[in-house]
């Protein structure tokens, strides 16, 4: 069985949410929020792997995440709030990439909330021959 990364944007805002001031001298981004609950989500799912990026170019729909693994189909989702919620579907939809030969997980096997989330899915590289 492989692995798959979630790849959560650390910097993403949403307007429409505060950042409540804490008693921290910094308030994280909506990203790094989510990026704490996946990782805290994907405790114990030894075929995932968690980790933070800044900007994933897709600004206007955060909070976003990427889905990968080598040689399988790959995910950009966005659109996220920055909860337990997103976490936990963020992560079950991951362990499923993992089990799944060539990434492509069935539609009938998503969880309810990366449902309406999907922004892109990228083919694996292959090798391109020219002339
Ligand atoms: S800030 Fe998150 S995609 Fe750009």
């Amino acid at each position: 069985m492989t692995r798959s990364t979630i790849t959560i944007c650390t910097t993403c805002k949403r307007e429409e949410l505060s950042l409540k001031p804490t008693a921290e001298a910094e308030t994280p981004a909506h990203g790094e929020q989510l990026l704490e609950k996946v990782r805290a989500a994907a405790e114990g799912h030894e075929t995932v792997a968690v980790r933070g990026v800044a900007c994933l170019m897709g600004c206007s729909h955060g909070c976003n995440a990427a889905i990968t693994a080598d040689g399988k189909m790959s995910y950009v989702l966005g659109s996220f709030t920055p909860d337990e919620v997103s976490a936990g579907a963020l992560v079950e939809y991951a362990v499923k990439h993992a089990e799944n030969e060539n990434g492509v997980v069935p539609y009938r096997q998503w969880p309810q909330g990366v449902k309406g989330h999907f922004v892109a899915r990228i083919p694996p590289l292959e090798r391109v021959e020219t002339n």
